[in-house]
């Protein structure tokens, strides 16, 4: 496995793969690597001829009183996993490195940016638009592989990369859970035992819905936020950040009252939890599809 600290060593590493008409499968992260990390790189191997993984902890996307001096890092551990997955080239570059001047240019995603993450961490998905155009510039990748734990980044990040023309194709993977439904994150760490046993609800209640939206079709907006919220509230100690459920990749609002059958006809929405758990905030999210019945995708 060949380690790059540097753009120039990674840029050697893709010619030299361009060169023999490799192609290129590119899964970017922030590092503290877990088993969804793991399924991005087994299905960049899988599609792929050269897989580069990205650890960089961006600085950019973190708001002032966000946890970027505390985000776990462990690089020994990284390191070993990406060649338990078959990782051709780690990127592992400083701050430094990435910025060598402060960036003059802001890459901003209007309206997918609006709600949700967006709305509660001002300036994150500005951060995330433009190391992610840095990276696809230095990686040139044929495809990149983004979690749907993220949805709203996946969302933002195919409309960059449809409003620049960036020659890459983004692949949403599916979200990996723990056994108890629990959404593998990072920052999963920081929970105490008490959080932790109470987090499982978020994907829970996300479960409960489903079954209800199979049941009836004729649920509200309104009437799916108020589920998920009191089943939040009821099993745990957290503090709602959002529960909002909004058509999906677009991000926009849907009329609260009306039978999603009928105002999301053809289309998909959907749901989307934040909750902080002390000091640790945590995000889920369940896709549906409306067609005949209301699906999960
Ligand atoms: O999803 C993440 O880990 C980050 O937002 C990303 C895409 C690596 C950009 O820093």
């Amino acid at each position: 496995m060949n380690i790059c600290r540097t753009k120039q060593q990674l840029k050697l590493a893709v010619r030299e793969a361009k060169k023999q008409q490799q192609s290129i499968g590119f899964v970017p992260t922030m590092g503290f690597l877990h088993e969804g990390h793991a399924s991005l790189l087994r299905e960049a191997k899988a599609d792929n001829d050269v897989v580069v993984l990205s650890i960089f902890v961006n600085p950019m996307q973190f708001g002032p009183n966000e946890d970027l001096d505390r985000y776990p890092r462990d690089e020994e551990r990284d390191i070993a996993l990406a060649a338990s997955c078959g990782v051709d080239i780690v990127f592992l570059p400083t701050t430094e490195e990435m910025y060598k001047r402060k960036p003059l240019t802001t890459i901003k995603v209007e309206e997918v940016t609006n709600r949700l993450c967006g709305a509660s961490r001002p300036g994150h998905f500005d951060g995330v638009g433009l190391v992610v155009n840095k990276l696809f510039n230095i990686v040139l990748p044929d495809r990149a592989y983004f979690g749907m734990k993220d949805a709203q980044q996946v969302a933002v990040i195919e409309q960059m990369v449809q409003d620049l023309d960036i020659n890459v194709e983004i692949v949403p993977c599916p979200i990996i859970r723990e056994p108890d439904g629990l959404a593998l994150s990072s920052r999963n760490v920081y929970l105490s035992a008490k959080h932790r046993a109470e987090a499982a609800t978020l994907s829970q209640s996300l479960n409960k819905l489903h079954h209800k939206l199979s049941a009836d079709g004729n649920m509200s907006a309104d009437e799916c936020i108020t589920f998920i919220k009191d089943e939040i509230l009821t099993n745990t100690t957290g503090e709602i950040d959002y529960v909002e459920l909004l058509q999906y990749p677009s991000l926009t609002v849907i009329n609260g009252q009306a039978s999603l059958s009928k105002s999301v006809e053809n289309q998909r929405f959907i749901v989307a939890v934040a909750v902080k758990f002390g000091t640790t905030r945590l995000i889920d999210n369940a896709l549906f599809q409306v067609s005949e019945v209301i699906e999960r995708v």
